[in-house]
Formats: C-alpha cells, structure tokens, sequence
C-alpha cells in the first residue's frame, strides 16, 4: 500500500432548506407518482435552491465548515477547486466567486467539469498538485444548483436531481491517513447519451434555442444506466488494485448517488454487503459532483467513518466520466 501523501482535514455541507418530495410534483403540473420514482430510483425528497440561492453560495457554506472543522484559517489555503456542471455564470469560474466570498486571498482557484465524477477529479488532481510540492492545502468542493439546468416539462429527467454542496479541506498528510488510490477515466464517444445540446459556444442561446428547450439536460436514461453499473464496477475494483487491499478491507462503500439500483448492482459487483454502504439518495436525490462529499460529511457526522475507517469511493457522470478512491480517515 502506498504512503498517503494527502489527507481530509475537514468536511462540511451546505444543503438549502427547501424540500420537494415526489408527492409534491403532481401540484407542480408533473406527471408522475411517488412509487413510480421510489420503485425505478429510490427517491423520497431532494432539496432545491431558491431565488438567491447559488452554487456559489451552497459552496461557500460547504468550504467555511470544512475549513473551520480542519482549523484552516481562508488565508492558508493555496487553491480552491470547484467542481460543477452548473456554474453561476459563464466566465469567469464560480471558484473565484467562493474564493472572493471566502476571503482566501492567497489561494489559486479554477472550475472543474466532469460531472458527477467531477469532485473525485478535483481530489485527484488537488493530491497531485501537493504531491508535486505546489501547494500544501486545497479546498475541494462539489457544488451543483441542478434545478437550473433540468427540464421541468421532463418528467423522465426533472425527478432525478437535486441541489447541494460539499467540500472538504486536503492537506498534505502526516501520519498514515490520506489518499490511499486514485483512478479516473472518461469515454467521449458517449457524450451524448447525457448532455445539454445547444446554448454553448456552437450554438449559443437564442429564442430558438430557449424554444426548442434544447439547453436544458436530455438523457437516454436506460443507456446511461448500463453503462453507469459497469463503469462503476470497474472503477471500484481499479481503486482497490491500485491501494493493495481487497473488498474485505473495505469498512464503508460511498458510490455516486444517483439511482438506489445502480448503488447495489455496484456493490454487488465490489463484493460489499449493503450495511456497508451508505446511501442518502432518498433525501438528496443525485446532486452530480455534490453527492460523494455531501455524503462522506454525513457519514462522519454520524459516526459510519470513525478514525481508521478506510472508505471506497465511486462515482460516474456524464461525459462519460468516471472515477474512484480509497481513503485512510
Ligand atoms: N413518472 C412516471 N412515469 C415515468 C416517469 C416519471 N417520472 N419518467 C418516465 N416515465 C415513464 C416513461 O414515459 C415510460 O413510459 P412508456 O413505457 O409508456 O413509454 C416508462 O416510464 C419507462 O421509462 P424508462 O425511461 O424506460 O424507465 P426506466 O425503468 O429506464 O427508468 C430511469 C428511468 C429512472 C431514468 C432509469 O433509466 C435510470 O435510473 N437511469 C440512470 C439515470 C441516472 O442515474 N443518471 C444519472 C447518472 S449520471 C449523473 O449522475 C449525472
């Protein structure tokens, strides 16, 4: 097992108030049923941003308890990476925002796009950059505000999401806890099967466009399904190659929460029983890059991480990406 080079000094969240469960979506003019969405997803609520609540501002909350719990002070850090799919505005990034918000007036700080799989990316390069001696401590968050990029009128897609953030403080590691594997991939060749066709630079927003809807989020549901179980299989069994253990010593499995179906087919495959996984998709519904942070902050707070807890983690997201972790708490 190799010696960790980074480690988690901290975890925070930051989730807005408002739930919508599916029992509200009928009032809301969608056609569906609670049992419907339970049945196919596992979804009971989610929680959705409302007006004046941004990925900039659920990030913020996030970082500033992470920061606090790690006792990192905003001038200590050197970097900021914010992974999202929904970033406030266009340019410049949503990280600068949550930098200038933070007060971190030292710290570099970028946007990342890999979508669900994006916070596990930005941990991944965030170890990187302290392992090669640029930095010494890196916020990392996942931030999504969801709600603002799925069709309402798609009932196949708009029950699916919800927004949130979560962050955590990587410092580089003293003792033996830290960062333990790490392994990324991406297949472009099926971008399509999840994407928002139109609004970029190719075809920029236009009242066509607006009309057309076609800047919001389409997915072929079924495919991404598939391949998302495989993806994460295979993501799973690399991060434990590359740490040396094997599913046994795996005290706790946090996959992306998108799907309760894909959770257990994905840990069926990693050979780890369903107590040791965490699931939270039925309060939070899939918050893409915000889920596994959002998650490992809850599991710590209420004690299914412990000191000495080695913890896998998995994600998958459009692009397609995909990615995973073992971590030493
Ligand atoms: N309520 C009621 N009925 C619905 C709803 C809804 N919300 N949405 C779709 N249906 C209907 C469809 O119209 C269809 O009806 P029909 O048979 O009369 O045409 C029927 O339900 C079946 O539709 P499918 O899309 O085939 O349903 P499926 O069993 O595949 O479930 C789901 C759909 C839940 C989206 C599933 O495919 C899935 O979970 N896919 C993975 C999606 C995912 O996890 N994406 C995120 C991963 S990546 C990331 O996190 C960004």
């Amino acid at each position: 097992m190799k010696r960790p080079i980074a480690a988690i000094a901290g975890t925070g969240r930051g989730i807005p108030p408002t739930v919508v469960t599916n029992y509200d979506f009928p009032a809301m003019g969608i056609d569906t049923t609670h049992e419907w969405i339970v049945e196919r997803t596992g979804i009971v609520e989610r929680h959705l941003a409302r007006e004046g609540e941004t990925t900039c501002s659920m990030a913020t909350d996030a970082g500033r308890i992470a920061m606090e719990r790690a006792g990192v002070h905003p001038g200590e850090l050197d970097t900021i990476i914010l992974a999202t799919a929904t970033p406030d505005r266009l340019l410049p990034s949503t990280a600068v925002d949550v930098q200038a918000s933070l007060g971190a007036s030292r710290a570099s700080a970028f946007d990342l796009s890999a979508a669900c799989s994006g916070w596990l990316y930005g941990m991944t390069v965030a170890e990187g950059m302290i392992m090669s001696g640029v930095i010494e401590t890196a916020l990392v968050i996942g931030a999504e505000k969801l709600s603002s990029i799925v069709d309402w009128q798609d009932r196949s897609t708009c029950v699916l999401f919800g927004d949130g953030a979560g962050a955590v403080v990587l410092k580089r590691a003293k003792t033996g806890k830290g960062i333990l594997s790490a392994y990324m991939r991406s297949d472009g060749t099926l971008a399509e099967l999840l994407y928002r066709p139109e609004g970029g630079a190719t075809v920029p927003i236009t009242a066509d466009v607006l009309e057309r809807r076609s800047h919001l989020v389409k997915m072929a549901g079924r495919e991404v399904f598939k391949h998302a179980v495989r993806s994460m299989s295979d993501a799973a069994d690399r991060a434990l190659d590359g740490a040396r253990l094997t599913s046994a010593d795996i005290d706790l499995l946090i996959p992306h929460q998108a799907n309760t179906r894909i959770i257990e087919a994905t840990a069926k495959h990693a050979g780890i029983p369903m107590d040791k996984v965490y699931v939270n998709v039925d309060r939070y519904g899939n918050t893409s890059s915000a889920s596994i942070p959002i998650a490992i902050d809850e599991a710590i707070e209420n004690g299914r991480i412990k000191e000495g807890s080695t913890v896998l983690l998995v994600a998958f997201g459009a692009g397609l990406t995909w990615a995973s972790m073992v971590v030493r708490f």
